[in-house]
């Protein structure tokens, strides 16, 4: 106790048990996001930002200005500040092996009447995800003539929504991507330590990216073929998690298929998919 009361003391904000209790229940009937306990220091470094940022001494002012009728820019910045974002290109990448081998055949079979195919990166972070569909669509299938195919991507946190609808990446970040492929579709824009690749519109053309909070109402009308959802649920409680899974069977067409992260599982959770290969789900009849 004397090491942690010493920890407070060292502090620039006071920062109370009560006030951790409530940040978390804030998180999660705002977003759904279950933090444990040994969060603690995480949210006093995150959220110590923005009580710099609008000059709040604790606290227990800040967390009760977010409960007054002015507080909504606020609230956002607030989620945004406790989210993870943790994401690469073509991470896990069995994935897009099975999309290219699998889905994207028997999506395009299945739709050769209506040519319409509909992907959703749920919880896409910065962007990698859902343009390493993209990567993988048209490495597929070249010439999209004919076929109205479209990925839409959405996460909660709208800073890393305007960032991935950007394109602007690190070039660090796709130093381990085969030289062909990033010639193919990364541009450089500058040089030297702060060097940046622009992704190819022809990219940006497939997807369209919206803030949007799992939790809330989805404003899309007509059914998906194929949900990422990965390591997203994992930050949700069982319950979060058997909801949200429901949802996405009701929105995937049936045989649609849903991905999920390496460390999570719908054990228990649904019985409206099968599983169809490590961390893949086929939604049945
Ligand atoms: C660790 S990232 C995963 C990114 C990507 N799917 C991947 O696997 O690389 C988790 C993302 O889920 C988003 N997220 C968390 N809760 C959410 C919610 N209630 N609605 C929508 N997105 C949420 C976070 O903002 C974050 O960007």
């Amino acid at each position: 106790m004397l090491a942690k009361s010493e920890t407070d003391r060292e502090r620039e904000f006071h920062f109370t048990d009560r006030d951790f209790q409530s940040v978390r229940k804030k998180l999660y009937e705002q977003a759904g996001i279950s933090l444990n306990e040994g969060k603690r220091d995480l949210v006093y470094g995150r959220l110590s930002r923005r009580l710099r940022a609008h000059r709040f001494c604790d606290f227990s002012t800040y967390l009760e200005y977010l409960e007054s009728p002015d507080a909504g820019p606020e609230l956002v910045q607030f989620i945004n500040a406790l989210t993870t974002n943790l994401t690469a290109f073509f991470r896990e990448p069995h994935h897009f092996d099975y999309l290219a081998k699998t889905v994207l055949p028997e999506t395009m079979r299945r739709h050769v009447a209506d040519r319409r195919i509909r992907f959703w990166s749920a919880g896409c972070s910065t962007g990698e995800e859902p343009y390493s569909i993209a990567m993988t669509v048209k490495e597929t299938m070249p010439s999209l003539q004919n076929w109205d195919l479209k990925i839409l991507a959405t996460d909660l946190d709208s800073n890393v929504v305007e960032s991935a609808r950007r394109g602007r990446y690190a070039a660090q970040r796709i130093e381990g991507m085969p030289r062909r492929r990033a010639d193919k579709w990364f541009h450089s824009v500058g040089a030297g330590a702060g060097e940046q690749v622009r992704v190819d519109p022809a990219l940006q053309s497939l997807i369209t990216f919206k803030q949007l909070n799992l939790m809330q109402d989805w404003p899309m009308t007509g059914s998906f073929d194929l949900i990422f959802c990965r390591n997203v649920v994992i930050y949700f409680d069982k319950a979060t998690q058997r909801k949200l899974f429901d949802r996405y069977a009701d929105i995937l067409h049936t045989g649609g298929y849903l991905f999920i992260g390496h460390s999570e599982n719908m054990h228990k959770l649904s019985d409206r998919f099968e599983l169809i290969g490590q961390t893949m789900y086929r939604k049945l009849g």
